[in-house]
């Protein structure tokens, strides 16, 4: 098939480009490298033979947007462009719903004026807001007491697309819910390498590792769990990936939705043990306060992927942390 990939140079969108050509379907890419590096199209190069056409693009850019879409027909739009971090979306809600809300306006208006009717959205768990349950189906209310802008854009979107499913049938939008992405490709050529100072605890693992951060500060330890921190459900992004090769080979009208996620939780204590065993050093830490808006507990129930797309995750933990250690040996 062939398929436009925005966000293609990020941390999950570059893990699926390598699936996806290594699979034998033809990739653009789109990406204003606003949270990426130019680089990461040689990484992708060199790990598949392929050099994908790239184009710097912003999807804000209606007349550009046009333009891409008149010269190739693509069969399927696999939509991963747009912010993330969710401390600045609260700081900065315009800046988020203009880029993620206003950015896929912009992309499904140029992909429906030109036939294209196929899209795979990146979706979050936070849609499900605070569901008072652990373990995530997807027929769970998505909408309520999301806490933060960024989620409401996923949110926001989400609903754009099931109205476009209503008024066009022939339309297919393939809605996936992420758990928490780690790890990195086992090559060391790929992996995640966030432009600033990152919020989420995998990265920030990192920076400690390699020395730029003192410590890693972990927000409470006097939660309902079993020691105390946080559990979530942490996804290896190459397995991730192989979850939107799965729903490329599922795709149909209407809309579809599916967790990816392991179905494991894994406690933030139990993050710095698997990181620390992976590297044999010890990762300092300390415990300060609760961060706002953050669920005691959450995971996924996978079994809807697994039933209808076939796919299920079968990497484990250690496995992420071999590979993000690998691959910060090959940044340094
Ligand atoms: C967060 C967002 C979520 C978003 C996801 C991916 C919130 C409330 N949720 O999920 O909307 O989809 O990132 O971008 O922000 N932790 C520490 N110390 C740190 C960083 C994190 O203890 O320095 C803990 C957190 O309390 C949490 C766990 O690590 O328990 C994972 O945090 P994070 O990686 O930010 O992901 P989520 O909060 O699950």
């Amino acid at each position: 098939m062939k398929i436009l990939v925005t966000g293609g140079t990020g941390f999950i969108g570059s893990h699926t480009v390598v699936e996806l050509i290594s699979a034998g379907h033809e990739v653009e890419i789109l990406d204003n490298l606003s949270n990426s590096k130019e680089s990461v199209l040689d990484a992708i190069s060199k790990l598949t033979g392929v050099s994908p056409k790239f184009y710097k693009a912003d999807i804000l850019d209606k007349a550009r947007l046009t333009e891409i879409f008149s010269g190739t027909k693509y069969d399927v739009v696999i939509h991963f462009a747009g912010l993330k971090a969710v401390a600045e979306s609260v700081e900065q809600p315009l800046k988020y719903y203009e880029n993620n809300v206003e950015g896929t306006i912009n992309l499904l208006n140029a992909m429906l004026n030109t036939g294209v009717d196929n899209i795979i959205f990146s979706s979050s768990a936070t849609v499900y807001g605070d569901p008072g349950v652990t373990a995530y189906t997807e027929d769970l209310p998505t909408g309520q007491n999301i806490t933060s802008p960024y989620g409401k854009t996923k949110y926001m979107i989400e609903e754009i697309l099931k109205d476009i499913a209503m008024s066009k049938p022939e339309f297919s939008a393939t809605i996936l819910r992420y758990f928490n992405p780690v790890g990195a490709h086992p090559s060391g050529f790929i992996g995640e390498d966030p432009n600033g100072r990152p919020n989420n605890l995998m990265p920030i693992i990192m920076k400690v590792a390699q020395g730029e951060y003192p410590e890693l500060s972990i927000y409470g330890d006097d939660y309902p769990t079993s020691d105390g921190t946080c559990i979530r459900d942490y996804i290896h992004v190459v397995d991730l990936a192989k979850g939107h090769l799965a729903a490329l080979q599922h795709i149909k009208p209407g809309i579809s939705v599916y967790n990816l996620g392991s179905g494991k939780g894994t406690s933030v204590l139990e993050m710095v043990a698997a990181f620390e065993k992976a590297s044999g050093k010890k990762l300092p830490y300390k415990i300060v306060g609760r961060r706002t808006g953050d669920l005691p507990e959450m995971h996924a129930i996978p079994e809807k992927a697994f039933r209808e797309l076939g796919w299920k995750t079968e990497l484990t933990i250690d496995d992420a942390m071999r590979d993000t250690i690998n691959y910060l040996r090959a940044l340094a």
